[in-house]
């Protein structure tokens, strides 16, 4: 019968006796997945196991910190935190097209990491073999690898390591579906905030500027991105709704009159959506006084800003993402 209890102590078990007395890396991204995964194979390793966390500066407002500290703090994991957000900065200066951004974020993200893995496998201590991934098995279904039940694989390093070097994968979401993951996730003690993570893409903030990536920009749209989280989760909406992405249109200005005199700013765009896998989604029938709430406080408190507005569209013909 099953129970997180069970998923736990089978799973800890396992990796104890696959890892043996090797060690492994796995990296953090601040989402559900792979906080839920590392913290499994830290009950069951301990220090054999490194965790790498690569800022590149696109997390919303005090995501990083909730990975540096609660996190840490919740498990005891061994974190490499590597800043790298001049890096990102400078790789997407000039870039306004959403795929361009993509790839670029898509490779610094792993130059950054293969560099941190090499210096982990360079540090002493015994031979690095395994890597922790939070794959979950609706991945599993979709890559077409239902019928597994083995939770370890092999995998080739893509480059920046050693030609030959070989990690073998583990797994230990394998069997779980995001609510059971959860569960685990709590019952490990992990923080609230991470167990109850909305979903939030890789290349975080970076495809919701609508126009060129600066920091600048970047903390325009955190304040902005922290005030709705706020006023929803004081609403008590968080779980009524699937995701609520906020977008800076950088490269729009209307007038605006604020205080004394005119402005030319920026719209925001707020784009709730309720959904059941992301693949379709509805806009959420927020309620206007929260929505008041949120538009009121945005241009009084964001500089720049002095318009929001509400994305009615539903997917398709929209995606979540406007980018
Ligand atoms: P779209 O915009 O395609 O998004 O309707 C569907 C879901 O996927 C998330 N998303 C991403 N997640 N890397 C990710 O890890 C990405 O590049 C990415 N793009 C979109 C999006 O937030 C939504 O939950």
């Amino acid at each position: 019968n099953w129970t997180t209890g069970n998923v736990i102590d089978e799973q800890v078990a396992a990796i104890r006796e696959t890892v043996g007395d090797k060690r492994a890396i796995c990296g953090l991204s601040g989402g559900v997945d792979s906080a839920v995964a590392a913290a499994l194979v830290q009950k069951a390793i301990g220090s054999q196991l490194t965790c790498v966390y690569v800022d590149h500066g696109l997390m919303r407002k005090g995501e990083t910190e909730q990975v540096e500290k609660d996190f840490v703090a919740a498990t005891g994991v061994q974190l490499k935190v590597v800043d790298a957000e001049e890096r990102f900065l400078k790789a997407l200066a000039g870039v306004s097209d959403p795929e361009q951004k993509r790839k670029i974020i898509g490779r610094e993200f792993i130059r950054v990491f293969e560099q941190a893995q090499a210096e982990i496998i360079a540090d002493e201590g015994p031979a690095v073999e395994f890597l922790v991934q939070g794959t979950l098995y609706p991945d599993v279904v979709e890559s077409g690898g239902g019928s597994g039940t083995a939770n370890i694989k092999s995998h080739h390093n893509v480059g920046g390591l050693p030609e030959d070097l070989e990690f073998q994968l583990i797994e230990p979401l394998r069997k779980l579906f995001k609510d059971e993951v959860r569960m685990v996730g709590q019952e490990l003690g992990l923080p609230e905030e991470i167990v109850h993570r909305q979903p939030f893409p890789g290349p975080g903030l970076g495809i919701r500027i609508v126009g060129e990536v600066t920091k600048e920009r970047l903390d325009l749209l955190r304040e902005a991105d922290a005030i709705a989280r706020e006023e929803l989760t004081a609403a008590g909406l968080d779980r009524d709704i699937w995701q609520c992405p906020v977008v800076l249109l950088a490269d729009v200005r209307s007038v605006g009159v604020q205080g004394d005199g005119r402005t030319y700013g920026h719209p925001i765009v707020l784009r709730p959506v309720s959904s059941e896998d992301a693949m379709t989604a509805d806009w959420s029938r927020l309620p206007y006084d929260v929505l008041a709430k949120i538009s009121t406080r945005i241009t009084n408190e964001v500089r720049d800003v002095n318009r929001v507005v509400l994305d009615v569209t539903s997917k398709p013909p929209g995606t979540i993402e406007w980018e």
